[in-house]
């Protein structure tokens, strides 16, 4: 089996359901506690092995290239004030192993991995979502990458969904279960609930043989007018070799402010030294009476 060496990272999308957030700063860039999506995305590659990593970029995401850059006067100063360096490791990589190219225009998700297509070649490769946080240990990407030494093949990332929310998700057409990988058949984007051919939908991290390639070349537009991953790997397992894997860990849609803010919760309370802080404030905030009332009106504003 080819080792999975090239991740690729669509950036390139408008990011229109956080706006205002995301009007000058690309989504990937917004924080969770700390650290900016698109890093914990790369450290989630870097833990896979991942070494080449291909970025789909747009217009207006130079920040997004400027983070995995060196920063001289940062590193002079911190070395200078005898700080150190840790707060900005991963965001360096190693020189030659980063590629940018731009999507001049959003024409969807198949259409960013399409434009990647000379930097990926003929290999299998990753990618991944940022705006959808991963968290779990082994990363999602190693426990993909350990399903397709298995079974090779197309690998999508799969969670068990309420069926009420279909609509909103790629969902697949299982065939047949094996532990928590399941041979596929197809797949649809977005059905209606009464059209869903299961409660398994596509998350944001992928494992694709290299001809998927030329399936997303031909495609039409599909659901949203846009040209979909999904359509073309529902093409791609009509022909077989094409597999769910329903990843051990937690996924946090980052694409949406209530997603955004649950994820900003949830590591904040699996930080050391953060932990204590947050439940301290939420005890203190339920405990004061009107305190919620008057930060919701607060809101409202
Ligand atoms: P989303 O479906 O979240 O789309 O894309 P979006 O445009 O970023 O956000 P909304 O729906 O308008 O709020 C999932 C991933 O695919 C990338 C996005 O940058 C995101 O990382 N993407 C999407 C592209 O690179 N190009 C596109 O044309 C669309």
């Amino acid at each position: 089996m080819k080792k999975i060496r090239k991740a690729v990272f669509p950036v390139a999308g408008l990011g229109t359901r956080i706006l205002p957030a995301t009007k000058a700063i690309p989504k990937e860039m917004l924080t969770i506690v700390d650290k900016p999506l698109i890093q914990y995305a790369v450290e989630e590659a870097l833990e896979a092995g991942i070494e080449h990593f291909i970025f789909v970029t747009s217009r207006g995401k130079s920040s997004l290239e400027d983070h995995f850059d060196v920063a001289f006067e940062l590193e002079a100063t911190l070395h200078a004030r005898g700080k150190s360096r840790a707060s900005i490791a991963h965001t360096q990589l190693e020189p030659g192993s980063v590629s940018y190219v731009r999507q001049q225009s959003p024409l969807g998700l198949g259409h960013a991995i399409w434009c990647a297509r000379e930097m990926v070649g003929d290999e299998p490769f990753a990618v991944l979502l940022p705006d959808d946080l991963m968290l779990g240990s082994p990363g999602c990407l190693a426990q993909m990458v350990a399903v397709h030494n298995e079974h090779g093949g197309n690998i999508v990332c799969t969670q068990r969904i309420d069926p009420e929310h279909s609509a909103r998700y790629g969902i697949v057409i299982p065939e047949q279960r094996i532990g928590s990988v399941t041979r596929i058949s197809g797949m649809v984007e977005k059905p209606a609930p009464a059209d869903a051919p299961s409660d398994m939908a596509i998350v944001g991290r992928y494992i694709l043989e290299p001809d998927i390639m030329a399936l997303l070349a031909t495609q039409e537009r599909g659901a949203g007018g846009e040209v979909q991953l999904t359509d073309a790997l529902a093409r791609a397992a009509a022909k077989g070799n094409s597999f769910g894997y329903e990843f051990q860990g937690r996924r946090h849609d980052c694409g949406d402010a209530t997603g955004f803010v649950i994820a900003n919760l949830a590591v904040a309370m699996m930080r050391p030294g953060m932990t204590g802080a947050v439940e301290d404030f939420w005890s203190a905030q339920n405990a004061v009476p009107g305190v919620a009332d008057t930060e919701r009106s607060h809101v409202a504003l």
